[in-house]
């Protein structure tokens, strides 16, 4: 049975999307439910204009969820230089702490044109993060060598983030890791299939590490293919202990810790209130 952390050692959601339907019957019910359950902060991430606009309204709403606001690669139609501009002013908010989710996806769109016009306002996105001074959260799917060469160019290594959802080699973990980024690891290290990403976590440091979930979508085993939430954290959290052989509480107080490194605003807020 997994034991549920109390006080300091709650854990640190890195990436979640609360504003999406799939929560509107029981959304208040749920994120009620979440410090009872051990799960302290909870970064919302956008990732289109709406969800941007939903994110701030959960920020305001719950002391305990923070923002990112940005354009996610297969969203990018809704970007301009009028959303553009609301993505500024609005990264000034003290509770928005990052910009995301943003990057590319060459899953779904495979046209030249289209990737072309992802590069680009991915581009834009990193450079807003830069000129906020807000960390960035990266969203790469069957894009890697692109993503890397992208933020390559443009020395992304001075603007601080987190690589969500990692997906790709040990080779490439490493060279994020030179660029100082976190690695967001969710639900897929529980799947039995994921050889590449149990690999990775068992030789990237934990002080590199961020626990997400990314939810609703990939929930974790034993709960996989049902709708996801923050509460499923501690089978990855386990999981991670699992590989690392070390325990739970040390893979939560780490990855907390790593956090609140990163999206230096939610400590910062603490002690504003
Ligand atoms: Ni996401």
């Amino acid at each position: 049975m997994l034991k549920i952390q109390k006080g300091e050692n709650m854990i640190f959601e890195s990436h979640a999307h609360y504003d999406d339907k799939q929560f509107d019957s029981d959304r208040e019910e749920l994120l009620s439910s979440m410090k009872e359950n051990g799960i302290g902060t909870i970064i919302n991430v956008g990732s289109d204009l709406i969800a941007s606009q939903k994110t701030i309204a959960l920020t305001e709403q719950y002391e305990f969820i923070y923002g990112a606001i940005g354009i996610h690669p297969s969203d990018i139609a809704d970007l301009n230089e009028e959303v553009y501009h609301w993505l500024q002013e609005k990264s000034k908010l003290p509770k928005v702490v990052a910009i995301g989710e943003i990057g590319l996806d060459y899953y779904w769109d495979k046209e030249e044109e289209i990737k072309r016009n992802q590069r680009y306002w991915f581009c834009r996105q990193l450079e807003l993060a830069r000129e906020v001074g807000l960390p960035v959260i990266i969203h790469s799917r069957d894009a890697a060598e692109d993503t890397l060469k992208l933020m390559q160019g443009i020395h992304a290594e001075q603007i601080p983030g987190v690589i969500h959802c990692f997906s790709y080699s040990l080779e490439m973990a490493k060279e994020y890791l030179k660029m100082g980024y976190y690695i967001g690891i969710g639900g897929v290290i529980t799947f039995k299939n994921a050889k590449k990403l149990k690999e990775v976590v068992a030789k990237i440091p934990l002080e590199r590490i961020l626990l997400e979930t990314d939810c609703p979508y990939l929930s974790p085993e034993p709960e996989r293919g049902k709708r996801n939430s923050s509460k499923n954290l501690l089978y990855i959290a386990q999981e991670i202990a699992d590989i690392k052989k070390i325990s739970c509480e040390e893979v939560i107080q780490v990855t907390r810790k790593n956090a609140e490194k990163l999206f230096s605003k939610t400590v910062f807020g603490k002690l504003v209130d």
